[in-house]
């Protein structure tokens, strides 16, 4: 049975990627090293001290050469918006300079051009898990106050440069990750085992500044911008109705849910607050960072979506395992993908009405996705993929996008994931495929790197077509 369109008529459908994990060219058009150049099996292993070449973002699906056919392929599919990030290093090739890269800037410029060719809304990460390598290895990141400067410089160099192009901007993606992840989140190059509390959360809250300072400037260089935080979003049940289970993923969830306060209210709630003093921690926060943050909020909350997870007060029934970046205790009614990710549609659905009836800002999925591994077969003399599983992970979580917009959940739009296969994150392998475009590349770095359409690829097309009607509930 299909539905008709419950999706707002202006609905941005689209995809998303990030430039560690489409560009290649690590080395070119005067880029320096990010961080993501040192770390060639994601966050599986300890960084390198410099490129090697089994990391396979040094290619990537060479998007840097590629792009204006993969746009094309973007523009067959009907996109109305591409999500891709700018590499600071690309435009600050160690992170600290005071003028940034011609070359770095041209590139991006040639890429909106082909966005604007076909009709389609650029939707802009200012950083996406790639700080420069030279911040990390000289500063430790954001642990240092210094790096609120250098990113600042970079941000308004952008919206000076494509402001008047681009409209949607997203300050740092999955904000909240840098407690999980601090060398890939925030380019913190002290081990997380010997990062003190401390400066682990004087991160965050330079980051948050950083934030905020992006958003004034976008207001005056760039007035028709519409700034975003993007958080990863992690929906935690309680496993049991216990109430120290309820308490127990409530906390759990407010540290997720903080971002979103920070940067909608304008100050740190005093739940968070609590767990920093709880924590021994002791932040220096100056007057001028608090009006910063109070002053400049931003204008819609951008999410990604992959998993839940649920939480307990008993430590004997806290059996965690892999979520999307950081763990979560397993859920024994859902189940997970091949990467051991919890699968939950309804969780979307319960992400989108929480954060509108807290925030009661635009809501912008930016990210959700499943990510398989895919055969290669070939139908009609055609190369593709028969990724019925992928259709089916979409279409169910599509659905519940289309409960929350009957909810009354004002929701901007969608971006799935890797819409075109690329490098994962977490693992760094190409073997774990998010896309609706097969892209022929191997782990071992094999591969012709041609693109084929897989099934979900016209799938998606009509889905768009139809403005969501062709889904199937
Ligand atoms: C998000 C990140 O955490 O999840 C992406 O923003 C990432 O960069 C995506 O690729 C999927 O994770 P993974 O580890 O499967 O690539």
């Amino acid at each position: 049975m299909t539905n008709s369109s419950i999706f707002p008529a202006d609905f941005l459908w689209g995809g998303a990627t990030a430039a560690n994990q489409i560009e290649g060219a690590y080395n070119e058009g005067g880029k320096g090293l990010s961080i993501q150049d040192v770390m060639p099996q994601g966050i599986t292993t300890p960084r390198a001290d410099g490129p090697t070449d089994d990391n396979l973002k040094q290619v990537a699906i060479d998007f840097y050469h590629r792009y204006a056919e993969d746009i094309a392929l973007f523009a067959e599919m009907g996109f109305k918006t591409f999500r891709f990030s700018i590499a600071w290093s690309r435009i600050f090739p160690l992170g600290d300079e005071t003028e940034p890269n011609e070359e770095g800037l041209a590139f991006y410029d040639r890429v909106i051009d082909e966005c604007e060719k076909h009709g389609i809304e650029p939707l802009v990460t200012i950083s996406h898990y790639e700080t420069p390598l030279h911040l990390a290895d000289t500063y430790d990141g954001w642990v240092n106050r210094d790096l609120i400067g250098f990113y600042e410089r970079y941000a308004r160099v952008l919206f000076a440069r494509y402001g008047a192009r681009v409209t949607y901007w997203l300050t740092f993606n999955e904000i909240n990750s840098v407690l999980h992840a601090p060398l890939m989140s925030g380019g913190i190059n002290t081990p997380k085992e010997e990062l003190s509390k401390t400066d682990l959360y004087q991160a965050v809250h330079n980051e948050l500044v950083a934030s905020a300072l992006a958003t004034k400037a976008a207001r005056e260089l760039a007035p028709n911008a519409q700034v975003g935080c993007m958080i990863l979003a992690m929906p935690t049940y309680p496993l049991t109705p216990d109430p120290d289970d309820v308490m127990a993923s409530l906390t759990t969830e407010r540290t997720n849910l903080a971002f979103g306060d920070i940067h909608v209210r304008g100050e740190y709630p005093g739940y968070y607050l609590r767990s920093l003093r709880d924590q021994g921690v002791d932040l220096v926060i100056t007057a001028e960072d608090r009006a910063l943050l109070k002053e400049n909020t931003v204008d819609f909350v951008s999410f990604s979506y992959y998993v839940s997870v649920a939480d307990t007060a008993d430590e004997s029934k806290r059996v965690t395992g892999p979520g999307n970046l950081f763990p979560g205790v397993r859920n024994p009614t859902l189940k997970a993908s091949e990467w051991g990710w919890q699968i939950d549609p309804v969780g979307l659905r319960i992400v989108l009405n929480q954060f509108w009836d807290r925030w009661q800002k635009p809501l912008f999925i930016v990210e959700n996705g499943l990510g398989a591994k895919d055969e290669l077969v070939e139908v009609d003399g055609r190369k593709t993929v028969i990724d019925d599983y992928r259709i089916a992970y979409l279409n169910d979580h599509l659905v519940q996008v289309g409960e929350a917009v009957a909810d009354g959940v004002d929701v901007m739009g969608f971006t799935p994931w890797g819409c075109i296969d690329l490098v994962s994150a977490s693992t760094a392998q190409m073997s774990k495929r998010y896309g609706f475009i097969y892209v022929d590349r191997n782990d071992d770095g094999t591969g012709s790197l041609d693109r084929f359409k897989k099934k979900s690829f016209d799938w998606y097309a009509e889905v768009i077509r139809s403005n969501g009607a062709s889904l199937t509930r």
